[in-house]
């Protein structure tokens, strides 16, 4: 969260905009509020299959005061990821358009077609205006520790350095000395991880899907299911009624910005038992609403 913070403060100032496509990490447009920049929300499209992000939409909302582009892949909340000829074609636009790319790539390893999502770093010339964000929260689980990285060109050396003096002046050596032992050794922890998201996908949208109400693509990366309920277009009801009457708690899609009304988030970085159980509720719940 810090890394991007950073990066909007060194890219956008007050009044400068940044084009965020949507549904997005609430995070992202409240980090570019706190800066005085301005968040172009870009809607994404769901066609009943798959979740596409139009470029003919992002030249649309692009203007004189845009400065970079959010990108998220694999996206929370939707779980789309953006394949290479998608990346080509992002890059291709903002460097059409003299753009910041803020990538936030953070659960690149959380892929479920390949051992790592596409990334930018695949396709990009050492000039490109690209800043990487980065932390062990989700590969490693270790939210709790804060410590996450940013990858950007060379000449921003002095201004990332000023820019961290000035505020936490660095991450406490401990922390870095976990975050060393996560990187050395953490593979194996970290594709079980892995393999029990993948598995625990599965089997929540198997059991959603069998309800017929539901509208969802299986999410192709991150830990995320962001499902569409055609009958219940206001979501942040449904959230609430589901807490009360089934004791599972989902995100609404709203929280999501433009795009994710009529959509829940189901995070399934959870226990099989506890996905199987949650998964099963909502879908009696869901059976009891004629
Ligand atoms: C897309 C995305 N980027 C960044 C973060 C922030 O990660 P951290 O907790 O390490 O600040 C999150 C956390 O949910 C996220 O979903």
């Amino acid at each position: 969260m810090q890394a991007i913070q950073l990066c909007i403060q060194a890219v956008a100032g007050a009044g400068e905009e940044v084009l965020l496509p949507t549904p997005a990490w609430p995070n992202f447009a409240a980090a570019l509020g706190i800066m005085g920049a301005v968040p172009l929300s870009v809607p994404m499209q769901f066609d009943g299959q798959s979740w596409t992000l139009d470029i003919g939409a992002l030249e649309a909302a692009v203007t004189p005061r845009t400065r970079a582009l959010f990108v998220n892949s694999p996206c929370n909340p939707t779980g789309w990821v953006a394949d290479k000829s998608m990346l080509e074609a992002l890059l291709k636009f903002a460097r059409k358009h003299n753009l910041w790319i803020i990538a936030d790539e953070v659960y690149n390893r959380f892929y479920y077609e390949g051992t790592r999502a596409p990334s930018f770093y695949d396709i990009m010339e050492a000039d490109d205006k690209i800043l990487f964000v980065n932390t062990f929260s989700k590969n490693w689980a270790m939210t709790g520790w804060r410590v996450g990285w940013i990858s950007a060109p060379p000449a921003l050396q002095q201004v990332f350095e000023n820019l961290v003096q000035y505020s936490t002046s660095g991450v406490a050596a401990f922390m870095q000395r976990g975050a060393i032992a996560a990187l050395n050794d953490g593979e194996d922890f970290l594709k079980t991880q892995i393999a029990d998201c993948h598995k625990g996908r599965d089997l929540v949208c198997d059991v959603l899907e069998a309800t017929g109400k539901v509208r969802l693509e299986r999410p192709r990366g991150a830990f995320y299911l962001f499902f569409g309920l055609p009958d219940f277009p206001d979501t942040m009801e449904l959230g609430i009624r589901l807490v009360d009457d089934v004791g599972v708690a989902m995100s609404p899609g709203e929280a999501f910005g433009p795009g994710g009304a009529g959509f829940m988030r189901l995070c399934f970085a959870r226990s099989h038992d506890n996905l199987l159980d949650a998964a099963n509720r909502i879908a009696g719940w869901l059976g009891s609403q004629s």
